[in-house]
């Protein structure tokens, strides 16, 4: 049996084969036989835009692996720092290798004391967290102008390095100034995930000890959120990327693609849907409503997993050992009924639909004490190693530039009447 597909242009009779490579079929012979004649895939449901060697994602066997590694050895095993170079190089770092990484990131942290002083001060006192990180990652384009030299792998390093080091401080910056507490610069001497906890929670001059247990569990969930192929937010920043945009504004794209409740955004909504549901009595209510097409179940569903999200499991178990240390998150009981009552119905059983990602994770950040605000935030400093990574690659490969094309369904030509007539 070739490994191949045929398309017959029936006005003509003409047909090409196209022979199937790494489960895909490339669209040049397909736009010579059809010139004119588009593919139609508004939400790129069946349309690969990239050959990637950083993330292997199957929806239907439920599996997850960053270059290679399945995510549970990954989540057991590795820091979130580890994982950040194994995304970037392709290969885990060994310890030397691992030093010097943390050494680079640990002293790439600072900001230019302007995001303090000017730029922070700009925004409202409400300001939402994701449009303050997503405006900040933008600025940081304009203290680095050297960035734009997207050519060189060397440059494009440093650069990956600074993101992946200041996003934690941006973060913590933006909810400092929300709260009205003093900003806490980087520690050096903390390890990542330590540093961001202690800028965003250290009272003061005071001295300040991260809970192991919740230090471990952030930095579970930064590993888990790493990477996933092509998601929305990757395929934004790639997308900016292609047209040679400097970095920091290809991340900006993809924190603000993230923002949406879709998306990163969800593990926001799963937090304000179940305070609104308000009980545990009311769950059938809303799973009514949801049936009814009224709502829409926060935290449930994938394009790509349609048998189980495999980050969701791992970050249930690790609710459980968050809640030892902070206490049963009251909403948890409500969090676990929607998950019993959802898989045993057939609305969410015939559309495969599961608690993916976010169902848990905003549970767990509120217990740590972030304001849901933050929660979205926390995605992106996980997912920026996974931005970089793709986009670097993509860079690599010398890709051309993203522009799709349409199918027009507006007016064929007219004339332009005189104002009087219209
Ligand atoms: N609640 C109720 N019905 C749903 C849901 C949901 N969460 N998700 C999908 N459906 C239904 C949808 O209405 C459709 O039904 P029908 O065939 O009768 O019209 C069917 O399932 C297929 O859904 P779809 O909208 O075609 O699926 P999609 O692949 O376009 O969307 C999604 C995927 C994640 C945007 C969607 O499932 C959703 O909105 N989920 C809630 C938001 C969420 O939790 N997002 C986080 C995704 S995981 C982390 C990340 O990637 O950021």
């Amino acid at each position: 049996m070739p490994e191949s597909v045929s398309i017959t242009d029936n006005r003509t009779g003409k047909s090409t084969e196209i022979p199937i490579t790494d489960g895909g079929v490339d669209s040049g012979p397909w736009s010579r036989l059809l010139p004119g004649i588009w593919f139609s895939d508004p939400s790129f449901g069946t349309t690969s835009g990239a050959d990637s060697a950083v993330t292997e994602v199957d929806g239907d066997k439920g599996y997850l692996r960053y270059r290679g590694y399945p995510i549970e050895q990954l989540a057991e095993e590795c820091s979130f720092l580890e994982v950040a170079y194994l995304l970037i190089t392709g290969e885990l770092p060994n310890g030397d290798q691992l030093e010097g990484w943390q050494t680079e990131i640990a002293e790439a942290a600072l900001i230019h004391e302007n995001f303090h002083k000017r730029i922070l001060e700009g925004f409202r006192d409400d300001a939402h967290a994701t449009g303050v990180l997503v405006s900040t990652v933008a600025a940081l384009s304009t203290f680095f102008p050297e960035s734009r030299d997207i050519q060189d792998p060397a440059n494009r390093r440093r650069q990956i390095v600074r993101l992946i080091a200041k996003m934690p401080t941006l973060a913590a910056s933006a909810y400092r100034r929300s709260v009205g507490t003093p900003y806490v610069l980087p520690d050096p001497e903390l390890d990542y995930t330590e540093n961001f906890l202690s800028m965003m929670f250290r009272p003061g001059e005071v001295a300040f000890e991260a809970d192991p247990v919740l230090r471990q569990a952030l930095d579970l969930l930064f590993v888990l959120h790493a990477d996933h192929g092509q998601n929305c937010s990757t395929t934004a920043g790639r997308v900016v990327g292609s047209s040679h945009a400097d970095p920091y504004l290809a991340v900006s794209a993809a924190c603000a693609a993230l923002s949406g409740p879709r998306h990163g955004g969800a593990n926001e909504a799963v937090l304000r849907m179940l305070e609104e549901i308000g009980s545990y009595d009311k769950v059938d209510e809303f799973i009514r409503a949801v049936k009814a097409g009224e709502r829409r179940l926060m935290g449930f569903g994938h394009r790509v997993y349609k048998n189980y999200d495999p980050r969701a499991r791992i970050i249930k178990e690790a609710a459980h050992r968050v809640f030892e240390v902070t206490g049963k998150n009251p909403l948890l009981d409500m969090a676990l009924k929607l998950e019993e009552v959802a898989l045993a119905d057939d609305y969410f059983v015939d559309r495969r639909l599961y608690p993916n990602v976010d169902f848990y994770s905003g549970l767990i950040y509120q217990s740590m004490g972030f304001p849901v605000e933050m929660f979205t935030v926390l995605f992106a400093i996980g997912r920026t190693p996974g931005w970089l990574a793709h986009w670097d690659e993509m860079l690599e490969q010398n890709s051309r530039i993203a522009r799709p094309r349409q199918i027009y369904i507006g007016p064929a030509e007219r004339d332009v009447p005189l104002i009087a007539h219209r």
